[in-house]
């Protein structure tokens, strides 16, 4: 790898299937970053179990959404793409950086007020300390962008506070991350109520695609998406059904709004969600070919993670070692 190129840091959770609102928002620009940047991605599990997780669902399903990640286009050569409670190193500066974090700036993090009021029942510190397992992810990289949605931009902020004050204490320690809030593609909305977020926590099935909804799966979704009255295929920019249905179909075709309108001229709501259907199983045809492939080829799928967990050890192990020696550990 160049050693010029700047660092890309990036994870998801493995909670669950991807959405189409996932790869358009946040996996398709990772596939892109590969070619200019040093790109470093996990699959954070350990953030998983702050929330019960069954075990046999959560191995599975992590090895899935691996084999997922490399056939919507991630190169195990371009890129390291570790699991990340294969990497010790995360766990331990999260504890460390968690002497460095304060119970009132992580009790302001919306997340955990979110989070903590959807599960009353498990309000565990790994959910109240998860901004500083954050953190560690990113800082043991030297990482200088982290792409994420908007959701996750406080957390990057609190990253930055922590390293801040980290450096102040010990000397420049960590580099300072800037988060990436990709525009483009970043806001595809639920087919069921277009002012949320499409989410695979949802409910309602028919609110999100899944990268590997079957192609009959994906015809009934969007005909039964959400839209006004007007029946005109036209972008105003507002949170409303057809204006998803236009950035959808913007992303996977790559035209332009202006384009789309033209085409779709004259063109009721019921034809251009047909089109919308046909352009999106297009798109994921390739990704879910690749997939059937690549999950029945579990020894690949385990050297690819293998080889990344060493990559990954060697540069976490390296920031790891300079911050314990700053702190007086004996080593
Ligand atoms: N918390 C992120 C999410 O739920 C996932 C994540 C974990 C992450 N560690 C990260 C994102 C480090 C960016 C950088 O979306």
């Amino acid at each position: 790898m160049n050693k010029e190129l700047k660092t890309i840091f990036s994870a998801v959770q493995p909670s669950g299937f991807l959405t189409l609102g996932n790869y358009l928002g946040a996996i398709k620009n990772w596939i892109g970053f590969q070619e200019n940047f040093k790109c470093i991605f996990s699959l954070a599990d350990l953030h998983t179990i702050t929330v019960l997780q069954n075990p046999k669902e959560l191995k599975s399903r992590t090895k899935e959404l691996y084999a997922l990640f490399l056939s919507c286009g991630i190169d195990p050569k371009k890129s390291i793409f570790f699991i990340q409670s294969q990497v010790h190193t995360h766990a331990e500066l999260s504890w460390i950086l968690s002497c460095f974090t304060s119970f009132g700036e992580l009790s302001r993090m919306t997340q955990f007020k979110d989070k903590s009021q959807k599960h009353a029942n498990n309000i565990n510190a790994g959910l109240f300390g998860y901004p500083t397992l954050m953190a560690a992810d990113i800082l043991l990289y030297n990482t200088d962008i982290v792409p994420v949605g908007a959701d996750q931009k406080q957390h990057i902020e609190i990253t930055r506070d922590i390293a801040k004050r980290f450096n102040g204490i010990y000397g420049e320690v960590f580099k300072i991350p800037e988060e990436f809030i990709p525009k483009i593609g970043a806001r595809i909305m639920s087919l069921q109520e277009p002012e949320k977020k499409m989410s695979k926590s949802d409910a309602n099935p028919s609110s999100y695609i899944a990268l590997l909804d079957s192609p009959e799966t994906i015809i009934k979704k969007f005909k039964k998406a959400v839209t006004d009255s007007e029946n005109e295929v036209k972008f105003t920019g507002e949170q409303t059904g057809i204006n998803n249905l236009i950035n959808i179909y913007s992303s996977v075709t790559g035209k332009t709004t202006a384009q789309i309108e033209t085409e779709f001229e004259g063109v009721g709501y019921g034809k251009f969600k047909m089109s919308v259907a046909q352009a999106v199983i297009e798109h994921l045809k390739p990704i879910q070919e690749k997939f059937s492939y690549y999950i029945s080829n579990e020894d690949y799928i385990k050297a690819c993670y293998e080889e990344a967990k060493e990559q990954a050890l060697i540069i976490s192990e390296r920031t790891l070692k300079k911050v314990k020696e700053k702190i007086g550990f004996v080593s």
